[in-house]
Order: structure tokens, then sequence, then C-alpha cells
């Protein structure tokens, strides 16, 4: 269950607060993501990909870039770009995330470094010195404040660097996702505000009703706020795309359509994006 808190002064004791609770769940929820069908780290060990197809048709080739994936959980999307050459690190705060992807990069036997951290506060060697920093679905969301987060990812891309961002389109945290909802409905913030949507939640979007009981806080980034976001950081937006579908059943009255992919419900007449995609570039020449 979610819930909206009453306009509130958050002052740093709250957040301080509001970011254990959340780094707690993501411990809880990364011990029960590994094992979990929706994850099927079997299949990445079998040379499998997590990658939606459209990521590296939209990011280009890869090889021998330096790729930053900021949030990276226990490394899949990572190490999927590792597959395909790229100079791949990921950074976490999640202790139990990164030593999962330390282990599964072991397994796997592809080079790759884990870092936890805050993603605001990695160490100065990470200053511009990365070709491209990456940031995949389910990221934006835990995070307060999107500019500090769009800084951060430009202070970390080298001049003519890339920016690629696959994410949830904010649309879809404004919908109901109880288990019962049985259609769209307007349900939660679309704009930012400082008050935290508060989750009390029995498993995670990837094993729902798993047993794990959790709290944690999200906040709403409108579209219009990321991207603003991404050009008062300095880094020129390329493209800015929308897809109607998604990969899996992120709200449970989406519907599985022929093309293998879940759609809102056809009875419905109108329309919703679900996903979008963000490609932008770093002033300066590629050295
Ligand atoms: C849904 S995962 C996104 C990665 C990828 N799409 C996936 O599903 O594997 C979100 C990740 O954000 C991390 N996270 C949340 N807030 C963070 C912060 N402030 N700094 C670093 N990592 C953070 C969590 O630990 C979690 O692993």
């Amino acid at each position: 269950m979610r819930t909206i808190r009453e306009p509130y002064a958050a002052d740093a004791a709250d957040h301080a607060r509001w970011t254990e609770s959340n780094r707690a769940l993501w411990d809880t929820w990364t011990e029960v993501h590994v094992r979990s069908d929706h994850y099927d780290v079997r299949g990445f060990l079998a040379g499998g990909e997590s990658l939606q197809s459209f990521e590296p048709e939209e990011l280009g080739p890869v090889a021998g870039r330096s790729l930053l994936h900021l949030q990276c959980h226990f490394g899949l999307d990572t190490l999927s770009w590792a597959r395909r050459g790229a100079q791949v690190t990921g950074v976490d705060f999640s202790p139990s995330a990164v030593g999962q992807a330390n282990a599964i990069a072991a397994q796997a036997d592809l080079p790759a470094e884990f870092v936890c951290a805050q993603l605001y506060d990695l160490p100065p060697r990470f200053d511009h010195a990365f070709d491209i920093v990456y940031v995949s679905f389910g990221s934006l969301v835990w995070l307060p404040d999107i500019d500090r987060w769009a800084r951060s990812a430009a202070r970390y891309l080298a001049p003519g660097g890339v920016l690629y961002v696959a994410e949830y389109h904010p649309m879809v945290h404004v919908l109901d996702f109880d288990e019962d909802a049985d259609g769209p409905r307007l349900r939660y913030p679309y704009f930012h505000r400082a008050e935290p949507v508060t989750h009390d939640l029995d498993g995670s979007y990837a094993e729902p009703g798993s047993g794990a009981a959790v709290a944690g806080y999200t906040w709403a980034h409108s579209l219009g706020e990321i991207v603003t976001g991404v050009i008062r950081a300095g880094l020129r937006p390329e493209f800015l795309h929308e897809y109607p579908s998604a990969w899996f059943p992120m709200l449970p009255y989406l519907e599985r359509r022929a093309d293998g992919r879940y759609w809102l419900p056809a009875r419905i007449e109108g329309e919703c994006p679900l996903l979008f995609t963000l490609r932008a570039t770093a002033p300066g020449a590629p050295a």
C-alpha cells in the first residue's frame, strides 16, 4: 500500500531516516531478487542479457568505452554492457547489491568494478572520467532531488560523453498499482513535492507477496522536471522516446498482447506511456 504524506517541512534527520529505510529495503529486496524469475540470474550466467532490445540500438556500440552505471542494483544491466565490450563501473548504496554484483561478475568471468556509495559521493577519480553514464529502470523515483542527480551524472561524464537513461515513465507512478486495481486510475502525484510517497510493501515488483515486508520512500519527478534537470546540468538532450508497452506486468491490469509485451487493457480507449529513454551529451569533444 502507498500513502501520500501531507505537506511537511522535511529536515536532514528525515532524509537520513528515509535513506536508511530505503537502503534496508534494497538490501532485503536484493536477496529476493537474485533468486527471482524476474531477474533470471541463471539465464544471465548462461549467456543471456538483461537489457531491453532498444537500449543497445539507441546507445550504439559500447566496445572499449568506459560506462558508469548509477544505481546498478546487483549488476545484471551493468554486466550486460560488459558482455558487449564496455569497461563498466557500477555504483549502488546497498552493500548487499554490491556484494551480489561482485559475485555474479566473478561467476560470469566479466571484468567490472562495483562501488558501494551514494551516487552523489563518488571519489574524485570519477569526475569527468566516463564516456557513458547509464541509468536503468526503477532508479530515479528513489531520489529526493532530481537536479542533484543530473548534476552528478554531468560531473562523471567526460567531454562529449553520453548520458543514457532508460526508465519507467513518470506516468506509471501516478497510476493505481494496488494488486486488486482493475484499471488505471490517477492516484499519486505527477509533479515533484518534497514529501515522499510512503510504501508499506509485502514483497517487491519482482516477487510480489514474497513476505519481505519493508517500508520505502519515493519521490515523483515529472518528465519535464527530469529533462529540465538534465539541461540545467549543462547537457544537451538528443532524444526523448516514450514507449506504450513494457516487458513485464508492471501494473496489475496490463494485458499481454501477441507481441509478448504488456499494454494497457484493450478496453481502455486512452493511452499512457509506460517507459521512456533519454539521451543527452556533455559539452566538448570526446578525447
Ligand atoms: C530498481 S534498481 C535499478 C537498477 C536496474 N534497473 C535493476 O532493476 O537491476 C534501483 C537501485 O537504486 C539503488 N539506490 C537507491 N537510491 C540510491 C542512492 N541514493 N545511491 C545509490 N544507489 C541507490 C538501490 O539500492 C537499487 O539497487
